[in-house]
């Protein structure tokens, strides 16, 4: 996997992110711990040297497994970490603040957890209309100056919010939704790319959903992201739509020998405005699978094929 640089931040990234959310283990299915910290080891075996998580990925837990297999594994200095601040996971539910002593002490919590005197890109979780930006991200400011957080960033801000933040700190990256099933955030992020911030793609895989597993619709757990998060997705009238989608997409993978996931991956990754696509998976053999995908691109031809085809199901 070739590294791509992460808009003007300097920083060299391998083009898929190893997404952390479902090693945490709230809301996604269960894994073993060692599975999961293996999940991690086989990212970066595999040349993945972004790694992205939270406080909110179960209340620390995911930023521990990254601590703990990094330090094992000796690994720290081979990657990049984003982390993020102004979301907490509290009794099962999300708890938005992005008041200062929140993000310092989420911060602190954030290098104990990950086992590291830095944190490569933080990033403000989701925007908390109720604390002014200048407050949030003066705090950021300060952490920045302090050298305990090199690079700020964004996840899940507007346009607008981008611009309010941006009278205190430079941001250098955006994190946002981005599939073949979610298009919602396209403009957003090739104007971002165009300012030269550096984007991360989160959900390529729309939460599993575009790799081909789930055939029918399902009943989940309340708290379960396929639920919750990824809920419509899942849910009709859109799951006929994506199955249809997914028929679409079969005989392009076939041409390739590859999963249906691969060809979701690249589709998304070869968009010139995004630098990398977060991608959780919770074992060995789906980050490997998953990065199998990175050896092939869609031809012109393919990606036409594909946009009609969306056109045609998904509008
Ligand atoms: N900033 C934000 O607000 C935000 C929001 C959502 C996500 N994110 C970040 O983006 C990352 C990626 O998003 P996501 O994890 O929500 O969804 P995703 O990457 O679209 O999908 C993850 C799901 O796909 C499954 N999967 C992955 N590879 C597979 C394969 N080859 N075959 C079959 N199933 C496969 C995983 O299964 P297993 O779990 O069983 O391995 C998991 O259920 C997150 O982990 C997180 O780091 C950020």
């Amino acid at each position: 996997m070739k590294n791509v640089m992460l808009g003007g931040t300097g920083l060299s990234v391998s083009p898929m992110t190893l997404g952390t959310w479902g090693i945490g283990g709230a809301g996604w299915d269960d894994y073993p711990d060692d599975v999961r910290m293996d999940a991690i080891a086989a990212a970066v075996e595999s040349g993945i040297n972004f790694i992205d998580t939270a406080p909110a990925y179960n209340a620390g837990e995911a930023e521990r497994f990254i601590g703990k297999t990094l330090e094992q594994t000796g690994n720290r200095g081979k990657v990049v970490i984003a982390t993020k601040c102004g979301n907490r996971f509290i009794d099962g539910k999300y708890v938005r603040s992005g008041k200062p002593e929140n993000i310092f002490a989420e911060c602190e919590d954030s290098l104990k957890n990950l086992r590291t005197d830095h944190i490569d890109v933080m990033l403000v979780h989701w925007p908390d209309p109720t604390v002014p930006f200048s407050e949030t991200f003066g705090a950021l400011s300060q952490l920045k100056a302090e050298g305990k957080i090199r690079h700020v960033g964004v996840s899940n801000f507007s346009r607008e919010q981008i611009m309010e933040a941006r009278k205190t700190i430079e941001i250098e990256v955006v994190q946002l939704q981005y599939s073949m099933f979610n298009r919602e955030n396209e403009e957003l992020l090739k104007w971002a790319h165009g300012e030269g911030i550096g984007t991360m793609a989160y959900g390529a895989l729309c939460g599993g959903l575009l790799t081909g597993r789930y055939r029918k619709v399902e009943t989940y757990e309340p708290a379960d992201s396929r639920n919750r998060f990824y809920g419509r997705f899942f849910q009709e009238p859109f799951f006929s739509k994506a199955m249809e989608m997914l028929d679409a997409m079969q005989p392009i993978a076939d041409r390739h020998g590859a999963d249906l996931a691969e060809v979701a991956l690249n589709w998304a990754r070869q968009k010139e405005f995004v630098d990398t696509c977060i991608v959780g998976a919770q074992k060995r053999s789906r980050v490997e699978a998953n990065v199998k995908g990175y050896a092939w691109q869609l031809a012109e031809s393919e990606l036409s094929e594909l946009e009609t085809a969306m056109q045609r199901i998904l509008c």
